[in-house]
């Protein structure tokens, strides 16, 4: 019913799009990703390569910096992350006073945005690039630590400090799971592991979060604040909240006798709205790269752990049986990443409240490469328009006459 003339007269030629689902808000050198051949690139170099032979801090380096970095330039960026692990003591009090029933997204971007009074000439969007980089290594320091300080504060336990000679996973699993009683045995596996799911999440172009950082680092606003409203995007179910669901799915099937062909053939009813978490994508129509690699990873994990957990058996038996049933190999319904994502940080030990936090510090680095690319291209404050539906003209009637 609306008068597309009369609006057209108002606001000349505007091109709605919904979602931007086909809009081009950039022109971006940092990843690749071809939907149909189900190909994802980081500056040119293969997801399955850089999973196999680099580790996570150097993906960071190359989608920050655009190069694979040389050997001095990853020791320096590495060891100077390191240090940044470290944080003000006075975190711990701002931790304290949140109820211990925070959701770990709130805490985190709480504490990315408190990165801006401790380190204010961030504040700065003039300063040089060597500065901006001591920013970005602050980042990728702090944000692992903030992350394991939510999750021993959700569970009222002593804040761990991460440890001189640990590498950047190793101190994370340190800083999460070590206690007063018992230091975390950390397994090489485990945190291979771990290392891979980070690198699959660094980053994915111009997805919700990505966007919002590159908004709003747009309007000059700090590396932190960017980064920030990056963590908050995530923090929405459509977007991070995806392997919480495919463990939240596989609980209640459990819960509901374990029956996997009951809800294989409920995902199948057209009249019925369940459909398999963790099966199929919106980009990747024949596979996901992602999920090939760290399906592996998922096995590794739980044969050496040596997991007996009822909820990760019904993932077995869900994979093998969906991956067998003409329905979803015909639609080429395959396990996406969040699917084993979701079984290995459970296996892990992490709790399915956290999941989304592991998505931010995997995704980190695509964040701020997408907000240095911003800033380096110059591009101008991000403002959609809109076409406006509400009333032309009013006439405006006194408060005690309404
Ligand atoms: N279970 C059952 N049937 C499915 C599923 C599923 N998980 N996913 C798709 N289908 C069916 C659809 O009903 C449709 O069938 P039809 O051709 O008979 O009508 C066909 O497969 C094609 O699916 P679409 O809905 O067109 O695919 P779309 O691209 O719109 O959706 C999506 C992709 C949203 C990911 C969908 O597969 C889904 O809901 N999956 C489960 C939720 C999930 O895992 N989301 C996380 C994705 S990863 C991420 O976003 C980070």
């Amino acid at each position: 019913g609306i008068d597309i003339s009369s609006l057209r007269s108002q606001t000349g030629y505007i091109t709605l799009d919904y979602g931007f689902k086909n809009t081009g808000s950039t022109q971006s050198a940092v990843t690749f990703l071809d939907g149909e051949k189900g190909i994802l690139k980081h500056r040119g170099y293969s997801i399955e390569e850089l999973c196999e032979k680099s580790s996570f801090l150097e993906v960071a380096n190359l989608l920050i910096y655009g190069n694979l970095p040389s050997k001095s330039t990853l020791n320096n960026f590495t060891s100077n992350i390191a240090g940044y692990q470290l944080v003000h003591e006075n975190y711990r009090k701002i931790l304290d006073g949140y109820p211990s029933s925070t959701h770990p997204m709130g805490v985190l971007s709480a504490l990315a945005t408190t990165l801006n009074a401790f380190h204010p000439e961030a504040l700065d969007p003039h300063r040089p690039n060597e500065l901006v980089d001591v920013s970005i290594q602050k980042l990728l320091g702090k944000i692992p630590t903030f992350t394991a300080w939510a999750y021993t504060h959700a569970k009222g336990i002593a804040y761990n400090y991460p440890k001189t000679g640990l590498g950047y996973v190793e101190n994370f699993l340190h800083m999460m799971f070590s206690t007063r009683l018992k230091e975390y045995e950390i397994d090489p596996i485990v945190v291979r592991a771990l290392e891979k799911l980070l690198i699959l999440h660094a980053d994915h172009e111009q997805n919700c979060s990505a966007s919002t950082v590159r908004i709003v680092g747009s309007s000059h606003a700090s590396i932190y604040a960017s980064v920030a409203a990056g963590i908050n995007a995530l923090w929405g179910p459509l977007h991070g909240g995806a392997n919480q669901g495919v463990i939240q799915m596989l609980d209640n099937i459990l819960a509901d006798g374990g029956d996997v062909e009951k809800y294989i053939n409920k995902a199948k009813d057209k009249d019925d709205p369940f459909r398999l978490m963790g099966f199929g994508h919106r980009v990747y129509k024949n596979f996901d790269p992602r999920a090939k690699i760290i399906k592996k990873d998922a096995d590794a994990v739980l044969a050496k752990l040596g997991v007996s957990d009822p909820t990760l058996d019904i993932a077995k038996r869900l994979e093998e049986t969906a991956l067998q049933d003409p329905y979803f190999v015909e639609r080429k319904l395959f396990p996406n990443v969040d699917f084993y994502s979701g079984i290995i940080l459970k296996a892990i030990g992490i709790p399915t409240l956290m999941f989304p936090v592991m998505f931010a510090i995997g995704r980190l680095p695509g964040w701020i490469a997408q907000w240095k690319e911003m800033r380096e291209n110059k591009e101008p404050i991000g403002r959609p328009r809109q076409i406006y539906t509400g009333e032309v003209e009013r006439s405006y009637v006194p408060v005690e006459m309404r």
